[in-house]
């Protein structure tokens, strides 16, 4: 028994911010931007939306592409750093949009590894039996948690989501997932603010040492894609696409080069999107997806890192 991927949804806000845009607000420009990080836009929640807002839209067309009715949904992951709220989870929000009840709904929090961690956890439950079709979403409004005045934050981050139905199936789909957490990275990477006697208490906004967060990520996503291939038996030259958290084009082109794999088999976004944290990796595997890209039997590495450290991959037969 496996699971696999039968339709894939994303969706983006309207609102646009370019990196122009970002020159009037704080000292920052274009070129520094595009040639450290990548970015050019980002997409940008309007304030009524929330993150099950996004889903839902993502959602919508997954379902859509797999030719399946919300009723036929019998389990509900979303992978969120930005909930809709403390609770009920935005998974819960999200079942309530679809019109739809019974099904377990719970949210991952593993940041932006929190796609992969997420796919993983509904490829288990399928795997064993105990579900048939799975919706497992990636939806996030960073420029909820994004200190706008501070520049070496605010031009990295987007918003948007990105779903996927994973269904029963006798072949696979997905081949293997990979998971991997270090806590004791965590004050690197961390929105350190909390909700204490109805006040926020420390930072709300994201805290990160952007150099060792490079440095890591580099290293973890080449590791896991190395772990990932050798347990299927196949070589880096095997891989058809590698769609990898969207970050940083500097962090992809590094891990590309470490796996020996031409930019060409690497799905990249972050151009149009910015970061996504657990949107990115489904986002981009649904504009691969319906531009035609990837293909029937091939294989498709998906890899996330993120806040905790948290880290991961699923390599996939398409
Ligand atoms: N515009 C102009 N100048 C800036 C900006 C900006 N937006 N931000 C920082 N600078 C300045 C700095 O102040 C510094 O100036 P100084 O030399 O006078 O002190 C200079 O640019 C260089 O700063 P560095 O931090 O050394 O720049 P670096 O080349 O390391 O790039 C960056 C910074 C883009 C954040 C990089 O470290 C990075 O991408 N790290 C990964 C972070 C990341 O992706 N986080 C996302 C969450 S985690 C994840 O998704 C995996």
């Amino acid at each position: 028994m496996y699971s696999r991927i039968i339709g894939t949804g994303s969706y983006l806000p309207e609102k646009i911010l370019t990196n122009h845009d970002l020159e009037q607000t704080v000292d920052t420009n274009d070129e520094w931007i595009r040639s450290r990080t990548g970015i050019t836009q980002r997409h940008i929640a309007a304030s009524d939306q929330s993150a099950s807002d996004l889903a839902f839209n993502a959602s919508q067309k997954a379902l859509e592409m797999a030719k399946i009715n919300a009723d036929e949904i019998d389990l509900i992951i979303v992978a969120t750093t930005t909930p809709d709220m403390l609770f009920p989870s935005t998974a819960c929000i999200l079942q309530e949009k679809l019109g739809i009840s019974g099904c377990p709904a719970f949210d991952v929090q593993a940041v932006c590894s929190g796609f992969v961690y997420a796919l993983a956890t509904a490829d288990m439950f399928i795997r064993a039996g105990k579900y048939r079709n799975a919706l497992v979403v990636g939806s996030e409004i960073y420029s909820n948690i994004v200190d706008w005045s501070d520049r070496t934050t605010c031009v990295l981050f987007g918003d948007g989501a990105g779903a996927v139905v994973l269904s029963q199936s006798e072949q696979p789909g997905i081949l293997s997932s990979h998971l991997h957490a270090n806590g004791s990275y965590s004050k690197v990477l961390s929105v350190p603010g909390k909700i204490c006697d109805g006040v926020i208490q420390g930072n709300p906004y994201i805290n990160m040492e952007g150099n060792t967060v490079f440095k890591f990520a580099v290293k973890v996503l080449a590791e896991v894609a190395h772990e990932a291939i050798a347990e299927n038996n196949l070589q880096p030259s095997d891989i058809d696409w590698l769609i990898p958290h969207q970050a940083n084009i500097r962090i992809i082109r590094s891990t590309a080069k470490k796996l020996g794999l031409p930019m060409e088999k690497v799905v990249t976004t972050v151009e149009k999107h910015g970061n996504t944290s657990a949107a990115s990796v489904p986002l981009a595997l649904d504009i691969a997806v319906r531009d035609g890209r990837i293909k029937p039997d091939q294989y498709v590495l998906l890899e996330g890192v993120g806040g905790g450290f948290t880290w991961g991959a699923a390599l996939l037969r398409w």
